[in-house]
């Protein structure tokens, strides 16, 4: 029983081997672990943003918020590219109604009352030849 068991896993490590061979044809490097990444990466900057976008999606918050600064910028290459971001989310002076689809043109609150950040948390899945991004994590707390 044992002997089967551990023949099961040792053939299912190797499926899980090869797919992650497969995976790295689509990437330049080796899957591995997280490494870090520039912040002015492309994908990162997309990940960030959106990342504001379902922020502001899922806040009642009158105003819009925008990131603040990155923490944390990593890849790691699964069967695609996996970003690691830690960043802040900071309240902007630009109301939701105003319908302002430019956050660049936002500044962030004065110190004082209005003034507050959100620490986010997120992994975004991006698998380019399915043409499909997918977020697996999206955490903020104040
Ligand atoms: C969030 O997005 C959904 C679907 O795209 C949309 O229907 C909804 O109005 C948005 N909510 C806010 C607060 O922007
Ligand atoms: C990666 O970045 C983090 C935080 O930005 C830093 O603490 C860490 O030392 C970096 N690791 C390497 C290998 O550069
Ligand atoms: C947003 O505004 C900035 C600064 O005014 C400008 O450089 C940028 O091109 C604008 N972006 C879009 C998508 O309109
Ligand atoms: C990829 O998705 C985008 C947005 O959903 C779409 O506009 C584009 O046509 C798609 N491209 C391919 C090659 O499927």
């Amino acid at each position: 029983m044992m002997g089967m068991k551990t023949l099961l896993l040792v053939s299912l490590l190797a499926v899980l081997e090869l797919t992650l061979a497969a995976g790295s044809h689509h990437g330049r490097s080796m899957p591995g672990s997280p490494v870090n990444i520039s912040r002015t990466d492309r994908g990162l900057l997309q990940v960030v943003l959106s990342a504001a976008r379902s922020f502001n999606n899922q806040s009642n918050d009158a105003f819009l918020f925008k990131p603040s600064a990155i923490h944390r910028a990593q890849r790691q290459v699964v069967k695609g590219v996996r970003y690691i971001v830690d960043l802040e989310i900071s309240r902007t002076v630009c109301r939701k109604r105003d319908n302002n689809n430019n956050l660049s043109n936002c500044d962030f609150q004065p110190e004082g009352r209005l003034h507050q950040t959100f620490q986010c948390h997120t992994e975004v899945w991006v698998m380019p030849w399915q043409n499909e991004t997918r977020t697996l994590v999206f955490q903020c707390k104040p």
